[in-house]
């Protein structure tokens, strides 16, 4: 009873339908990981061409939330952990994304802006070879959508590093993708049934031993430990909040878009080699709201067309990173 009344709520509150349970992960398969001898690029066309490419959908899938079944999964600390542990480029095999279920992916460009504060590692030099999904959180209703985007850099003769960025978990009212800023961090969720998942991926990040479990803030340090040859930065400065900001163009691109044209439709639409964001870089204490250019640490620019495949829905995994 005591795990039922919130699992209601959150029923009631997330927008849930009824739906197949996950299945409990057995141990991660690194399919991918066997790779990491290839360079950086290498890694990317290896994924690109032949994980994400092949299995572009014919026809989309239909859009859906989470099903009630899907909650009790979400409830359990050893499944919601795996978001925080799990450094592979692919799921555990039988774990399902049961939120941001459906996506579309692309390659991009981040490129350094140079005068970013002496930040190290990835944000010193920037990336060629960066795969990326844009995902909805959950089904988008008429009045509500929650955006968020993840990225991976790949690095020569090591694992990936990841980022996962959005505006916040209770999504906004327009439906143009490039209408908010996203960051690695978020504000707490004002909703009741929001809040009590939080509380759900709160225990993950106890569990995972994290400095500071707040779940609403993801950590960028491990980007300028790194840099994309694989070499180990001894000095590392990192930021301590990554916001990007659509660009005009970008937001400009789906600023009519309506619950009626499903977002992977739009995004296909999307010019390759038009900048998508701006990336701003702030230090503890500084206003996420005062963007002044000597704060830009780069831009993100798809060099592919946003293509929405099976692989990227179903296998591709984004670490999420948080300091122990
Ligand atoms: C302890 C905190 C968190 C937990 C336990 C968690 C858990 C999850 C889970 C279970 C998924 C579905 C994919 C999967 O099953 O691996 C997911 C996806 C995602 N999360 Fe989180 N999340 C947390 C915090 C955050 C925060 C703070 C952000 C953004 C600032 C974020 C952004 C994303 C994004 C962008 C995705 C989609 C990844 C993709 O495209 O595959 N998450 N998260």
């Amino acid at each position: 009873m005591r795990v039922l009344v919130p699992l209601v709520s959150l029923v009631a509150g997330i927008g849930i339908i009824a739906g197949c349970s996950s299945i409990q992960p057995p141990p991660a398969t690194k399919i991918l990981d066997v790779s990491h001898s290839l360079t950086a690029c290498q890694k990317t066309d290896l994924m690109w061409n032949d994980k994400i490419i092949p299995t572009i959908y014919s026809e989309l899938p239909a859009l859906t939330a989470p099903g009630v079944w899907d909650l009790f999964t979400l409830a359990k600390t050893s499944f919601t952990i795996r978001s925080l542990t799990n450094d592979s480029d692919e799921l555990d095999v039988g774990h399902r994304k049961l939120v941001h279920a459906w996506g579309a992916e692309a390659r991009f460009r981040f490129v350094s802006s140079k005068r970013a504060n002496g930040y190290t590692g990835i944000y010193e030099s920037g990336s060629d070879c960066v795969i990326g999904r844009l995902s909805v959180a959950t089904k988008p209703t008429k009045s509500t959508t929650v955006p968020a985007l993840a990225l991976k850099f790949f690095i020569s003769g090591h694992k990936s590093e990841n980022l996962q960025i959005m505006n916040s978990t209770s999504g906004q009212k327009s439906h143009n993708f490039f209408e908010m800023p996203f960051s690695n961090i978020i504000p707490p969720p004002a909703s009741f049934a929001k809040r009590l998942m939080q509380k759900l991926f709160r225990n993950a990040a106890v569990a995972f031993g994290a400095k500071d479990p707040d779940p609403t803030h993801l950590t960028v340090e491990h980007l300028a430990k790194i840099r994309v040859d694989g070499t180990a930065v001894v000095t590392p400065k990192s930021p301590y909040r990554l916001i990007f900001k659509p660009t005009m163009t970008a937001s400009a691109f789906m600023k009519d878009a309506t619950v009626d044209t499903d977002f992977r439709t739009n995004l296909a639409r999307y010019p390759v080699g038009q900048v998508m964001y701006d990336v701003y870089a702030v230090d503890k204490g500084e206003s996420p709201d005062d963007l002044p250019a000597s704060k830009l640490v780069g831009q993100l620019i798809p060099t592919s067309n946003i293509v929405a495949s099976s692989y990227g829905d179903e296998k591709l995994n984004f670490q999420h990173n948080m300091e122990k």
